[in-house]
């Protein structure tokens, strides 16, 4: 052996899988694709799937489960009451999530509407750093104020704040001196989805318990993507570089009273969620309202093989070669996007990249969409589905009027375990592609909405 082989590290990070079953890519032409937009009302949400080739609309479900979840699967046991896949998944819950009561739901926005059917109503007022859309819209069900403090630079699409998620504990403190009374609880959603997948950092989630504290109010999280979060904790954040992250996330949930849960994020489930706390007499109201809108306690929704798929996902997400190349292969993308003159929101996130529409097409006017502009023509050059979190998402307000959002983003989501590296590459080659031609994309008036959540459903037509 030749004295120059030497045991330094490699520096290739690597899908850490490899390929056990496989699904074939539809490819569509162009002509196709505009003929698709048309008829979806130029809303991506509105595409049959099997006409998008790279799908990055949403990371939320889609997935590849593991040899080892399919196994689990087949271990569910579908008993009405008392199955033993609830107590694995119970169990491989509390393990991180160290919660008095676990209630599974069929998936986050059912642990949503539960909670704040519990806990919301009129004149109240629920603080997050960003609500999500749907949390947003079960708050606001209930005749409540969901209310957004998340610190200035978490608005500021290229502050490179490491931990663009944080609560401003400064404005949740001045909320409480004032209108204590009308608040029920305090959210937290780690990482924070709607300011750019950006993590919160331990400091400050000890900050805000410490407030919730001083004014007796319970904390809890939106934990969707707890592993990432633990993930960028362990590498930003002072101290924190030589602990498993699966004892950083028992830490965070140590700072909370209770939490939601999508089971089709970081738990890498398909479907999935749960709600967990540890006021007995709150779980006893969120019981009885699951019992009558999702199912008996012990499986909530679910089947008890989607139980067992969760438990052993929560078991793999918390591995550290795992969360290396799911937040390396995000900041791939990411960083090749900027290379190449992308605009895109910075630090990159964990779980998907955000692109800057207001900053690549400066010559659309929020009211003119330019997110749902650049969306709609990724898909229409190169077939990829991405997602708009700007003024279609958050522009409509309750009392019906219409304001810009903060950022005009679009997400590109990308499934766990999915697609690979040459899949990114061809992403980012349509990105460069999208990006010469952005000076002339047409802006986008809405010609039908539903009242809320109209990103989904609208139609839209090109102004030309
Ligand atoms: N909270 C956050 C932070 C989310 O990202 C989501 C879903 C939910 C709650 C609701 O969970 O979909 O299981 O009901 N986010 C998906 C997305 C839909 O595309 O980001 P759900």
């Amino acid at each position: 052996m030749s004295d120059d082989l030497t045991d330094a590290p490699f520096t290739t990070i690597f899908e850490p899988f490899r390929i056990h079953s496989v699904e074939p890519l539809t490819m569509t032409t162009r002509a196709q694709r505009r003929e698709h937009l048309r008829d979806a009302g130029y809303n991506l949400f509105q595409l049959r799937a099997q006409h998008v080739l790279i799908d990055l609309l949403t990371d939320s479900g889609t997935g590849a489960m593991s040899r080892d979840q399919w196994a689990a699967i087949q271990h569910g046991d579908e008993s009405y009451a008392g199955s033993p896949s609830f107590y694995i998944f119970a169990d491989a819950v509390r393990e991180l999530f160290p919660f008095e009561h676990v209630i599974p739901v069929h998936q986050g926005r059912a642990a949503e509407k539960i909670l704040f059917s519990a806990l919301g109503g009129a004149g109240k007022v629920v603080p997050n750093n960003t609500h999500f859309d749907t949390t947003r819209a079960n708050v606001e069900s209930t005749g409540a104020e969901a209310l957004d403090l998340v610190i200035r630079e978490g608005r500021d699409a290229t502050s490179d704040h490491p931990f663009k998620g944080n609560m401003d504990v400064d404005a949740l403190e001045a909320l409480l001196a004032e209108r204590a009374a009308d608040v029920p609880c305090v959210m937290m959603t780690i990482t924070n989805n709607s300011g750019g997948g950006q993590p919160v950092s331990l400091a400050n989630l000890r900050s805000v318990r410490e407030v919730c504290d001083r004014y007796g109010k319970p904390l809890f999280l939106d934990a969707c993507r707890f592993a990432e979060n633990a993930w960028f904790i362990r590498e930003r954040e002072a101290g924190q570089g030589d602990r498993d992250v699966a004892d950083i996330v028992r830490e965070v949930a140590g700072l909370a009273d209770g939490m939601t849960m999508s089971a089709k994020k970081d738990p890498m489930g398909n479907i999935g969620g749960w709600l967990a706390l540890n006021d007995d007499d709150l779980a006893q109201e969120c019981r009885t309202m699951l019992i009558l809108t999702e199912g008996f306690p012990t499986y909530g929704g679910l089947a008890g093989r989607d139980l067992e798929a969760l438990a052993q996902g929560l078991e793999e997400v918390v591995q550290h070669d795992y969360l290396r190349y799911r937040i390396r292969s995000t900041a791939y993308l990411g960083e090749a996007l900027q290379e190449r003159g992308v605009p895109v929101l910075t630090p990159i996130g964990g779980h998907a990249v955000y692109i800057d529409a207001r900053a690549l097409a400066p010559h659309l006017s929020p009211l003119e969409y330019p997110g749902q502009a650049v969306a709609v023509a990724l898909y229409e050059l190169g077939g990829i589905r991405s997602c708009e979190i700007g003024t279609v998402m958050f522009g409509r307000q309750p009392d019906g009027t219409e304001v810009p959002a903060s950022m005009e983003l679009v997400r590109l989501a990308i499934p766990r375990r999915t697609y690979t590296q040459s899949h990114i590459d061809y992403v980012i080659e349509v990105c460069e592609r999208l990006a010469a031609a952005a000076p002339s994309l047409p802006g986008y008036r809405i010609s039908a909405e539903p009242p809320v959540l109209r990103h989904f459903t609208a139609r839209f037509e090109p102004l030309t």
